[in-house]
């Protein structure tokens, strides 16, 4: 059962970096796009698929949350993911900003994926 969440998570995880790169692309060609309603509900549900499935895992696994230390920091590059999208979409800028702070939030991603393959131990 939870090989099949791990699974579901992974699916979940790609989802919200394609779903990221897809809404930046429109929001700085085709920005009437974000107005639809599916547009806007499809990332919670994901994002709350991805929290839940590794909360299950994390939960199912056993893991002390606060002595593997990659779990925490993962959450934190989370939570520091999910605010640099925010302001992304949010806030108004230069294009050229928006751009800058999407590969800041790749680069973010990226350094979660580590963590979650790595597992490092200190
Ligand atoms: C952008 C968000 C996330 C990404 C990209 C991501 C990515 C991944 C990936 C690729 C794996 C599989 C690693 C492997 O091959 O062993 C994984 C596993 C896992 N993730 Fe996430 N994850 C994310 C969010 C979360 C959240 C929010 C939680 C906890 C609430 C979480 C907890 C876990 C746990 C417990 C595992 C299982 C590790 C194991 O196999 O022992 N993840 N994650």
């Amino acid at each position: 059962m939870l090989t099949l969440i791990k699974h579901l998570h992974i699916g979940f995880a790609c989802l919200t970096i394609i779903g990221l790169i897809v809404r930046v692309y429109w929001l700085l060609y085709y920005p009437q796009k974000l107005t639809h309603r599916l547009v806007k509900i499809l990332p919670h549900i994901n994002d709350t698929g991805l929290f839940l499935s590794g909360l299950t895992m994390a939960i199912g696994f056993g893991y002390p949350i606060f002595a593997v230390y990659w779990l925490p920091l993962k959450l934190i590059l989370i939570l520091f993911y999910i605010g640099i999208g925010f302001i992304i979409f949010k806030t108004p800028m230069a294009s050229i900003y928006r751009f800058i702070l999407l590969v800041a939030s790749l680069i973010t991603y990226a350094s979660i994926l580590w963590l979650a393959i790595n597992k490092p131990s200190i």
